[in-house]
């Protein structure tokens, strides 16, 4: 356990040197996304922007049985069609938040996964998928959608036909349709400590990532998906010029030529 930097009783915010786990425990509706929801993940986010240097965010589930359920059922019935749209907006502006956040954020997913659970995944830069994961969109079997950017991001990730298969049909699958996919960074084994595995991992790709420049290969590699080759090319090399001289560069060219390990600082 380390320091904690949010705590309320369905989130639990807590960092260990550069890393943080956002842990969701909305046990009671298997993590679904209410409206409340939303506004005590973004005071838990806003917690941790106050706090300097987390590198990397672990974003996972104390609820044995889920990851996140999707959106709030319960609050979807009975609004209006503006209503829905305004709901719809809210969801993607969290997850615009993820994507668009300084840290690298990885979905540590090893449970029911669906719908905006999934849309919350899909916004995470990279995605662990344990044994028990299972991903789907179950909108349709609802007479709905995804609204909060999964039909958007999903097809982009894993290509048009997966996106109109598994949006038309609801079909559930797990962490080996999801690897096939192209979705999943790694996926640890029944015998495995989910959550020991997926922090190792963070821990040895992440703990002393150079950030300044991970906050630009986020941005970059996304914009790929919408930019010509042109702009996308255009887009890479400003970046490569805004970070190039950065305190975090200068320490990885001189301590490659000083043949030692470098110690980024994240600026
Ligand atoms: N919204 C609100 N409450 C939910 C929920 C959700 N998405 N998912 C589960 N819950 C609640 C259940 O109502 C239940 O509450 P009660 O104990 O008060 O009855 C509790 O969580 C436990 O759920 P179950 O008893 O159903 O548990 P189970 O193990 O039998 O089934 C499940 C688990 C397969 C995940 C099932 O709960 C389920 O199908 N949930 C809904 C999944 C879904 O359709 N998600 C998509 C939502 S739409 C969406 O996300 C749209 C969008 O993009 C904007």
């Amino acid at each position: 356990m380390g320091d904690v930097l949010f705590e309320h009783a369905d989130v639990l915010l807590e960092r260990q040197d550069t890393i943080a786990r956002l842990r969701l425990r909305r046990k009671s509706a298997l993590n679904a996304l209410s409206s409340a929801f939303f506004d005590t993940l973004d005071a838990a986010i806003d917690a941790l922007d106050a706090a300097e240097g987390v590198r990397a965010v672990i974003l996972m589930s104390d609820v044995p049985k889920a990851f996140i359920a999707g959106a709030d059922i319960s609050e979807m019935k009975g609004k209006t069609a503006a209503e829905m749209e305004t709901y719809a907006r809210r969801g993607q502006r969290f997850m615009a938040r993820i994507e668009q956040h300084p840290a690298i954020w990885v979905a540590a997913v090893n449970g029911y996964c669906l719908g905006g659970g999934f849309e919350v995944a899909l916004s995470c830069d990279l995605i662990a998928a344990g044994p028990r994961a299972t991903f789907a969109f179950p909108e349709i079997g609802l007479g709905l959608l995804p609204g909060f950017g999964g039909t958007q991001r999903f097809t982009r990730s894993a290509g048009m036909h997966a996106g109109l298969r598994y949006i038309l049909t609801g079909e559930r699958f797990g962490a080996d349709t999801a690897t096939a996919l192209g979705l999943v960074w790694i996926a640890p084994g029944e015998d495995e400590d989910f959550d020991e595995v997926v922090g190792g991992a963070v821990e040895k790709a992440f703990g002393n990532v150079a950030s300044v420049a991970a906050r630009e290969v986020k941005r970059v590699v996304r914009a790929a998906t919408w930019l010509s080759l042109e702009d996308g090319c255009d887009a890479e090399a400003a970046a490569f010029g805004a970070i190039g001289n950065s305190a975090d560069a200068v320490e990885g060219l001189t301590a490659f030529l000083e043949k030692r390990k470098p110690e980024f600082r994240g600026n």
